[in-house]
């Protein structure tokens, strides 16, 4: 096994939907797997992006950041969301479908269809050659109960067996 493919040993791993928006309160979406719980207090959270992602650069620009908790239902649309960068086009949200809608306490909007929200402000970054760890101080969470897809790697998903207990 080639050493860089390490993460593969990884899966499946969690997924979910990062919502941004940039200084002109255009909003973006984009999928990822490289997302971990980093402290419970202060309430952190990390995932780690490739430099170029649009996500990136709004939440330089912005300081904030909802991480969206998709349903398996919504799977199809979640793909749809990583097809364009936001630098290409900026209403990927409701060209997958989706519905922006508030959240609670930052500006950036939550994901409706998805079942769980976890509201953050930019803490920290870190970069590594071509990608950057970023790691945000949760302000607010909720959740429904659901089954929460992973995902396998490429465009394979499974399903988690255990319900989000909220
Ligand atoms: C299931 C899945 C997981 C992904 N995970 C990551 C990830 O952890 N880090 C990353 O930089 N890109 C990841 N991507 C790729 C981005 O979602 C994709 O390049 C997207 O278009 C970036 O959008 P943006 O430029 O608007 O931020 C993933 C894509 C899929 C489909």
């Amino acid at each position: 096994m080639e050493i860089q493919n390490f993460y593969k040993l990884l899966a499946p791993r969690p997924v979910v939907l990062i919502s941004t928006i940039d200084g002109n309160g255009n909003s973006d979406a984009a999928p990822y797997s490289f997302i971990m719980p980093v402290s419970q207090n202060p309430p952190l959270i990390g995932f780690s992006s490739v430099n170029t992602r649009k996500t990136l650069k709004n939440i330089r620009e912005t300081k904030e950041f909802v991480v969206n908790i998709p349903t398996e239902e919504i799977l199809p649309d979640l793909w749809k969301c990583a097809q364009y960068s936001g630098n290409e086009r900026n209403d990927k949200i409701s060209y997958a479908n989706l519905t922006a809608e508030k959240s609670g306490k930052v500006n950036v909007p939550r994901i409706k269809e998805c079942m769980a929200w976890i509201e953050c402000r930019f803490f920290f970054e870190k970069e590594f050659n071509d990608r950057v760890l970023v790691v945000g101080e949760v302000v607010e969470c909720e959740g429904k109960e659901g089954i929460c897809p992973l995902h396998i790697g490429g465009n394979k998903f499974g399903i988690s067996s255990r319900r989000l207990t909220v």
